[in-house]
């Protein structure tokens, strides 16, 4: 057993309820979780000692939604968004050719080293979702792949209908319902359904949903991307983890989250690279609901795999005050994943930690694009580049 000292932290931010801002901080980790939290005057012994010289430190970015199992990119198809084609689901369909080419040392390659990208960027926590493979064996090998990266793998086998079931989606639905989730389900926390246009229908996904919830996985929903639908009402109903996406909502979508414990997850990357509107956060943190911020991380709507520039644009694009958006990237993220051990600094809870090169979180979006992260921890290790 070692202890190590953070000392000379300016401002710790906590978010949590009883200790909340701490000027002049410090804290105590051993092992992988703080012991210690308070004035860097009363610090007690430790074994190892790191002086912060007044930087600020925040709980790391807890990313609750990206898609890094894959291979390949599409960057022309960006290229030609930005000359004026729409986004649509399909586009999908060229990184599932793709990953089912690629073997499985290159998935996890790729996928570790956006991993560590994310890590460098100050992101502790990753969810991964599967959804590129979509046949049995592709699906199962993706979750495999993200099981060794991550706690928190979901398993989204529906993401779309594949080509050699295009004129029979009913028989993939079957499919993902049964033999696919019996294949991934080992590997898996979380099962999410892509229900918009282009994707599954409102019935097929409650299907899915409901078979994977019979397996013991909690749910999630990609809702409302593209128009307004019944997949947020449908998450709520179903008592969902969260809805993702949520760009399109009605006053009763609102209502609906906010009467709820299902986290609305914004996705600000997205409608950056789809050059589509933002959702309206304010609407919905004035409202009530639970608010969190992803990157989204995949090669066709959100190619960035960074949490500040995610609340950069939620502070500039969505009316979000910096410490709503920084709240939203940590803790926010957490309740999206169901989990209390990471997203606040608090007795107990996971060193994970990042230090920034500023002394206030207002930099992350007064800043942006900057490289801030000075130091990041997890699990009480120092993370280094
Ligand atoms: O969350 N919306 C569905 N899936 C991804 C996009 C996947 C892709 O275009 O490859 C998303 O935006
Ligand atoms: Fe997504």
């Amino acid at each position: 057993m070692s202890t190590t000292a953070l000392t000379g932290i300016g401002l710790l931010v906590t978010h949590d309820a009883e200790l909340g801002e701490i000027r002049d901080a410090a804290l105590v980790i051993d092992e992988d979780r703080i012991v210690w939290i308070g004035a860097s005057a009363d610090v007690p012994d430790a074994d190892d000692g790191t002086d912060l010289d007044g930087r600020c430190v925040i709980p790391g970015f807890v990313d609750s939604h990206t898609h890094v199992i894959f291979a390949g990119d599409r960057a022309p198809e960006f290229e030609a968004r930005m000359s004026g084609q729409p986004y649509t689901a399909g586009g999908i369909h060229s990184t599932v050719a793709a990953t089912r080419a690629a073997s499985d040392d290159e998935l996890t390659g790729h996928a570790a080293g956006l991993i560590a990208e994310m890590l460098a960027a100050g992101t502790t926590t990753t969810e991964i979702k599967t959804g590129y493979g979509l046949s049995t064996v592709d699906e199962q090998r993706s979750a495999q792949v993200a099981a060794r990266l991550s706690d928190d793998v979901t398993f989204l086998g529906a993401h779309v209908v594949p080509a050699e079931y295009a004129d029979r989606p009913d028989d993939y639905v079957a499919l993902v319902s049964g033999p696919m989730l019996d294949a991934c389900a080992p590997y898996c926390r979380w099962i999410d359904v892509f229900c918009d246009r282009g994707a599954f229908d409102v019935d097929q996904a409650r299907t899915i949903l409901a078979a994977g919830s019979a397996r013991g996985l909690g749910l999630r929903v990609h809702a409302n991307q593209f128009g307004h639908g019944a997949g947020v009402q449908l998450a709520v109903e179903l008592g969902a983890a969260s809805a993702d996406h949520c760009t399109h909502l009605s006053d009763t979508d609102v209502e609906a989250l906010a009467g709820s414990t299902t986290v609305a997850t914004l996705l600000p990357g997205a409608e950056f690279s789809t050059r589509s509107p933002y959702p309206d956060a304010r609407r919905l943190i004035d409202a009530g609901a639970t608010v969190a911020l992803a990157t989204d991380c995949n090669p066709g709507s959100s190619y960035t795999s960074n949490m500040a520039f995610c609340i950069a644009l939620a502070v500039r694009e969505m009316n979000m005050t910096p410490a709503e958006a920084l709240w939203a990237a940590t803790a926010g993220g957490a309740r999206a994943l169901r989990r209390d051990d990471v997203g606040v600094i608090a007795l107990g809870s996971r060193a994970d930690l990042v230090a920034l090169q500023a002394t206030s979180p207002v930099h992350l979006a007064y800043r942006p694009g900057v490289p801030l992260i000075a130091a990041t921890w997890k699990g009480g290790q120092p993370i280094t580049a």
